[in-house]
């Protein structure tokens, strides 16, 4: 019976959820660690703006386009941006480089590994 019981908790220890939170207590997604610099300003459920607009289902948006956000800068809007892996990589880089007047007040991502790991975040996060 003890060892059906320990089984069992192992079993409940190595489940899919248990260990993905461990992963993220630890610090192990990368990209989740890299996403809490833009968590402030980016809400992920939909249409819940705050700096900045919800992230929810942003690949495949047009720049600027959220209508439940109603502070876009002009260049943004103008950009004619479709957020993408490269574009959002090019955007996170150096905000202001690839949308000169943008009011996203960020300083850019530089380092490439932390940055796919947020992109990739953002694929499983953002829809
Ligand atoms: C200080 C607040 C702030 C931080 C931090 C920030 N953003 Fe933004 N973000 C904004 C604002 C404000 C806008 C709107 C910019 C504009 O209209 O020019 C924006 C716009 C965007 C857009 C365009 C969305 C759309 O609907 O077109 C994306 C994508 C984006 N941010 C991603 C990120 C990511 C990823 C991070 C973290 C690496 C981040 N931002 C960090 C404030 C912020």
């Amino acid at each position: 019976m003890k060892r059906l019981l320990g089984l069992a908790l192992a079993g409940l220890l190595l489940g899919g959820g248990a260990v993905q939170t461990a992963d993220l207590i630890d610090g192990f997604d990368a990209g989740a660690r890299a996403y809490e610099q833009c968590w402030a300003c980016h809400s992920l459920k939909p249409d819940e703006s705050r700096v900045g607009p919800s992230l929810h289902g942003v690949f495949g948006r047009k720049a600027g386009t959220l209508e439940s956000f109603n502070r876009y800068s002009e260049p943004m809007k103008q950009s004619g941006v479709v957020w993408s892996e490269e574009t959002l990589a090019a955007y996170i880089t150096n905000p202001r480089k690839f949308i000169p007047g943008t009011r996203m007040t960020y300083p850019g991502l530089k380092d490439p590994e932390v940055r796919d790991a947020l992109i990739d975040y953002l694929k499983r996060q953002a829809r």
